[in-house]
């Protein structure tokens, strides 16, 4: 009989042999190819790979926007690879906050209007919605664009905008697939500071990114080719 053994803490994610295969015309593409990937609770990780190696559908497997052809992924400790639609929008409602790089915000909806939508799907009455936008618009510096559109404020401030959205229900993985890229190099650096911060507030972050100087900033880089992971 095993003495004092400590049960290893629970990652936050972990793939085994995950595959994502598409059906394209022109023939099958294999995105993802057995991927293994554990990540801790609690850690920053930087994927890095050329364009087409798999980076986007990694991160859409991990933020449960994409269902892998094979394999398992296990969220928090629970086999998410095989759930139903329903039970995949909860989970990502309850777990993940996704960041693009083109922001993807609702044109016709107030920066506030767009950081309340994770709660509008969780049922949250409107008056706590505006106070809980407006107090996520704030940690990211953007008290005085509350009832601005997205077309009129700039690129930096929109992503500022999107991690707020993201971030308003405090999930416990936030996914950020080249937030920078469509930013100019002093709002990148704006941009960078905020993920690291949120970090260092404990939420893991996976961050998709060409620059190995924001790739530097994490505390652990995984390379991608071809949809394996080298
Ligand atoms: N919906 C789809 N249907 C068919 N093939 C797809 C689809 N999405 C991605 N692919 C293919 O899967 C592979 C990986 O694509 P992915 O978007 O994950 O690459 P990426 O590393 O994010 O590239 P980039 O740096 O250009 O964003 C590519 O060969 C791509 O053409
Ligand atoms: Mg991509």
């Amino acid at each position: 009989m095993i003495m004092n053994e400590r049960a290893a803490p629970t990652p936050c994610a972990s793939l085994e042999r995950i595959e994502r295969r598409y059906t394209r015309r022109d023939g099958a593409v294999t995105a993802l190819d057995a991927v293994d990937l554990e990540i801790a609770r609690g850690e920053m990780l930087a994927l890095m790979g050329p364009s087409g190696s798999g980076k986007s559908t990694l991160l859409h497997v991990l933020g449960l926007l994409d269902t892998p052809t094979a394999g398992r992924y296990r969220l928090d400790g629970e086999d998410v690879s095989r759930l139903d639609d329903d039970s995949r929008s909860t989970r990502r409602n309850e777990k993940i906050g996704f960041v693009f790089q083109a922001f993807h915000l609702v044109p016709h909806l107030t920066l506030q209007e767009n950081a309340s939508l994770p709660l509008v799907y969780r049922g949250v009455h409107e008056d706590e919605r505006r106070d809980r936008a407006a107090t996520a618009l704030r940690k990211v510096g953007l008290d005085h664009r509350l009832t601005h559109l997205p077309d009129e404020v700039s690129g930096g401030e929109q992503q500022r905008a999107a991690i707020a959205r993201a971030l308003i229900h405090e999930p416990p993985l936030l996914l950020a697939d080249e937030p920078t890229g469509n930013l100019d190099e002093t709002s990148a650096e704006s941009i960078l500071d905020l993920v690291r911060s949120i970090h260092q507030g404990g939420t893991t972050v996976v961050l998709v990114t060409h620059n190995p100087h924001v790739a530097a900033m994490a505390e652990r880089t995984q390379e991608i080719r071809d949809g394996r992971l080298l």
